[in-house]
């Protein structure tokens, strides 16, 4: 969509939802300087079209009624058979009063009908649903009414009422009897009713006071062609207009036997919902069994339905029903006719027919419109169900799926979610998939600009996740394209403005959202940094954004510390010492803690060869393993091309992994004591481990039994509360989907995994490397002290180390070592492995940490563990749409990650006893990582006991 991004301008003169405009969109597109217009509808097209589906209706009729065809689901509104049939038999027995009685609506009287529009609030069933009678109509009521008149008995006659002389009037009454002596298929007086309904819902035929529909009682009703009086209307017939009117009497009797039912159906859903009786509402009941779109639906419930639904006519294709970003106050289903489905920047993305439904996003999301409706022909049908019906009946057993569609393909696709806590509305459509931009344009249509306070979980999932498939660039393209869909209007209307004012806002909005969800990495790609700068300048030169320049300095003044944070740490360059010591900080300007590995720090490693000599390269974090291996290949002299060779890690116990060419972050991904290798592909069984991997890591020697055990907590959470506080939430989508798909590096992550790995170790190798029995012993329920301490101080990350160190065969193996250990000490440590207890996916560990508070240190690995099972367990896109279920699952584990690092750590620190020792042995500690190393030095100090 970027570059390529079609404007279209809206002009909009009049008309919303409720009281429709006709004929009042315009769409101009800008992609080149031709003008378009796009949604205006030729009228001869329309009424052709119209034309078409009538004879294509009364074809069918009679092919049902010949027994030749079953009724389709969905069709336009049309009476079945069998409800004709039971209508008849309810009028038939209807004991109605007959003669003038009080107006039925005491305010339609008291409205002039031309000013009304067609399809009010409250419909008037009295009122035609045409702006003027088919011809077809025409002809069948010019040949009632020349035989009414042509009749000299006839009821047509002109009458005195109130005083006033009102001409060729007739009461419903006698025109009922008429009808049905006139012709014998008219069995009933409800059919032939009815048929009087056909001719007055399309304005043939007008109660004198425009007050009340058809109705076989002493109302006066009269033809349009006497209402207007003229030539036309006066005198007797002639005798070949006679002659004409029998010829057609027999067709017209016949089309107006079938439209009578649905006329009567349609007088019945534009009546009050108070004024409806038993009868009526069953009939109606019957026929919503044939809607598609309701099918889903409880009897019980189209019961209600029944009540409340309102008919609508519209007779002008090009009248806006309603425009997008308006307030949500009615639900559709399309009974005849079509409509298009029309967005801002995109002109006409779909078209709705006889059967569809819409508008239901806005009322169970609570949000604007997300598009506008525009009738795409003349004489449309619908049934409209208003909010207040649809939360009462419909919103809590609305269907659960929604599928929007563009250019006859979806682009989302929405699912109706259970109230969260604290949201506003009882139930909400949340994205389950989607295209990236039409995922993007629903939050800034429909999720933002209204709700205040905390962040819609669907536009952070989204802030949080993009990356994975809508890369930074293309979302800063396509928020300056909303920025500035106003870029080619010439002329606004005050509506447009408003809208396109509320459209920047609600980008700012996003911008600031943005920055809030993902804070520093926002301002990384420089495309981003332009956006906002832009943005800013342009907030400043327009009134109409006042309230926005302090969101946008509040932006700007976050993208200035960043910029500034990153000049003052430029060239920061880290160490990876040879004798597998933690990553350290080799020189920059940062503060020792809380350094953030950047994608263009240094680093200096060693890369070995096959035998073992080795040369030292230094490298920006960010560089691929393509480069690390010809740079290494070039110093080491292998003299083989790029194809023939690879990077591989080897670890402690020899084996080997080989990096993919595009990887990043490479020296901080290898294993505690592994080393980078280049390497012939074919000798790469050759390879082997350094003597030294085999060895402890270099650590600190010291006697741990004097330190604190207290004190030794205390800073491995410090310590590693600062490792934690540097890993960006997008470094767990690298590592899951891959750091070469972005280019991106993991390396905070790494470090701070493979500092896991170091405090397990380090208990392992401190136990199997202590001889003494005694000291042993010791060591142990130091240990479980200090797994203690770290519970307390909420550290689980070293709480699982310590706990799974304790836990390693080559330490549970000490069996002389566990008998010494105080009851007390066991029965903690049992409970402990309880909790690290991986079964029913680490069930016991959740609800512990469920109940935390933050700060707290989770453990890592498992967080990992959840996005992997999110990744592989689900495709990321699904019918080439990407798959937000996915990503919301990913979004709630980095959402985790937010959760456990939203209060800063405030420990008490313990009293100092050696605080810098302490400090200095727990940032590296002696660590072998070898398990058939560490396995046979347990056996050396407790050798296996013979039975
Ligand atoms: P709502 O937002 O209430 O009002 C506009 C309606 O248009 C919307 O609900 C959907 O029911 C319907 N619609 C159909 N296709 C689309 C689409 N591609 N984008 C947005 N709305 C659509």
């Amino acid at each position: 969509m970027a570059a390529g991004r079609q404007r279209w301008s809206t002009q909009i003169v009049a008309g919303s939802e409720r009281s429709p405009g006709v004929l009042l969109l315009r769409y101009r597109r800008h992609s080149g300087g031709d003008d378009q217009v796009g949604a205006t509808l030729g009228a001869s097209k329309a009424t052709k079209a119209a034309t078409g589906a009538t004879s294509a209706a009364v074809k069918w009729r009679r092919q049902l009624e010949r027994g030749q065809m079953t009724r389709p689901q969905s069709t336009a509104f049309e009476m079945s058979n069998k409800n004709k049939e039971l209508m008849n038999d309810i009028f038939t027995n209807c004991k109605l009063k007959n003669g003038f009685g009080p107006s039925v609506q005491a305010t339609a009287a008291a409205t002039s009908p031309t000013k009304r529009p067609l399809s009010p609030d409250h419909p008037n069933p009295a009122l035609p649903i045409t702006e003027t009678p088919s011809p077809a109509m025409n002809r069948m009521g010019w040949a009632l009414r020349t035989l009414l008149v042509a009749d000299n008995s006839s009821c047509l006659k002109d009458r005195k009422v109130s005083g006033k002389l009102i001409r060729k009037c007739a009461p419903g009454t006698e025109l009922v009897d008429w009808l049905v002596n006139l012709s014998p298929i008219v069995h009933t007086r409800a059919q032939a009713a009815g048929m009087w309904q056909a001719l007055l819902e399309e304005g043939v035929l007008a109660h004198v006071n425009k007050e009340q529909p058809f109705k076989d009682k002493c109302f006066l009703y009269r033809f349009r062609i006497d209402e207007e009086g003229g030539t036309a209307a006066a005198g007797v017939p002639q005798a070949e207009d006679l002659g004409a009117a029998n010829e057609h009497i027999r067709e017209a009797l016949s089309a107006l036997f079938q439209r009578g039912p649905d006329a009567t159906l349609r007088m019945i859903l534009r009546k009050p919902s108070h004024e409806r009786t038993s009868e009526e509402l069953e009939l109606v009941f019957e026929e919503l069994v044939h809607i598609a779109a309701l099918s889903h639906l409880s009897t019980s419930i189209k019961r209600e339905l029944s009540s409340i639904f309102v008919f609508e006519a519209h007779a002008q294709a090009g009248t806006i029903l309603f425009n997008q970003g308006d307030e949500g106050r009615s639900w559709y289903i399309l009974l005849k006719g079509s409509v298009d489905v029309v967005i801002h920047g995109k002109g006409t993305v779909a078209t709705l027919k006889t059967g569809d439904d819409f508008g239901k996003l806005a009322l169970i999301n609570d949000a604007p419109r997300a598009a506008t409706i525009v009738l795409k022909e003349n004489n449309c049908h619908l049934l409209r169900v208003d909010k207040e019906h649809f939360n009462r009946i419909l919103r809590d057993v609305e269907a659960n799926t929604l599928r929007l569609q563009e250019h006859g393909k979806d682009v989302l696709v929405l699912e109706r979610v259970a109230k969260q806590r604290g949201q506003h509305s009882a139930f909400k459509y949340t994205v389950m998939s989607g295209t990236p931009a039409k995922m993007l344009e629903h939050l800034l249509e429909t999720r933002l600009g209204q709700s205040v306070g905390g962040m819609d979980p669907f536009l952070d999932d989204f802030l949080l996740t993009h990356i994975v498939f809508m890369p930074v660039v293309q979302l800063v393209d396509e928020l300056a394209n909303y920025f500035h869909c106003d870029a080619h209007e010439d002329a606004q209307t005050p509506e447009d403005r408003e809208y396109i004012i509320n459209f920047k806002k609600r980008v700012i909005q996003f911008m600031q959202k943005w920055v809030m969800a993902v804070r520093h990495a926002a301002f990384e790609e420089p495309s981003v940094c332009d956006f906002i700068e832009d943005l800013a300048a342009e907030v400043e030169a327009d009134p109409d954004l006042n309230e926005e320049t302090s969101i946008v300095h509040n932006v700007l003044t976050q993208m200035a510390r960043y910029q500034e944070d990153r000049n003052q740490n430029a060239g920061q360059k880290w160490k990876l010492p040879p004798n597998g010591q933690p990553i350290c900080l080799f020189s920059g300007n940062a503060t020792p803690s809380k350094t953030v590995i950047r994608p263009d720090d240094d680093i200096i490693f060693r890369v070995y060869c096959a035998d073992h000599t080795y040369c030292t390269l230094r490298f920006p974090m960010h560089t691929t393993a393509e480069l690390i291996k010809a740079c290494a290949a070039d110093k080491l002299q292998l003299n083989r091309g790029p194809e023939d060779l690879v990077l591989v890690e080897v670890k402690s116990n020899g084996e080997r992994s080989v990096f993919k060419d595009n990887d990043v972050s490479i020296p901080t991904g290898l294993s505690l004591n592994g080393r980078l290798f280049v390497s012939v592909k074919d000798h790469l069984d050759a390879l082997t481990q350094l003597q030294e991997q085999e060895c402890p890591t270099e650590g600190v020697d010291i006697d741990l039994e004097i330190l604190s055990t207290k004190e030794l907590a205390y800073h491995i959470t410090l310590f590693e509360w600062d490792l934690f506080w540097a890993v960006h939430e997008y470094e767990l989508l690298y590592h899951t989907f891959g750091r070469h798909h972005f280019g991106k590096i993991t390396a905070n992550l790494d470090v701070f995994l493979r500092r896991f790995n170091e405090v397990q170790y380090w208990i392992v190798t401190e136990l199997v490397s202590t001889p003494s029995l005694s000291k042993r012993v010791g060591l142990v329920r130091k240990f479980i002290k200090l797994a203690a301490y770290c519970k307390e101080y909420q550290n689980l990350n070293a709480f699982f180390a310590v706990v799974m160190g304790l836990s390693n065969m080559a330490v549970s193996r000490l069996q002389q070592t566990w008998e010494k250990i105080p009851s007390k000490f066991r029965k903690i440590f049992q409970e402990f492995e309880a909790l690290i207890d991986p079964s029913r996916n680490h069930r016991a560990y959740r609800v512990f940490v469920g109940k935390l508070q933050p700060p707290l240190i989770p453990f890592m690995p498992l967080l990992l563990k959840d996005m992997t099972f999110a990744h592989e367990g689900n495709k990321t896109s699904l019918d080439g749409l990407v798959n937000f279920e996915k990503m919301h699952m990913m979004a709630q584990t980095m959402r985790t990650i937010r959760f456990c690092r939203s209060r800063s750590l405030g420990l008490e620190p313990p009293s100092p006893k050696s605080e810098g020792e302490v400090r200095s042995y727990i940032s590296s500690f002696r660590v072998i990582d070898n398990q058939r190393v560490l396995t046979a030095m347990s056996q050396k100090v407790e050798p296996t006991r013979k039975l």
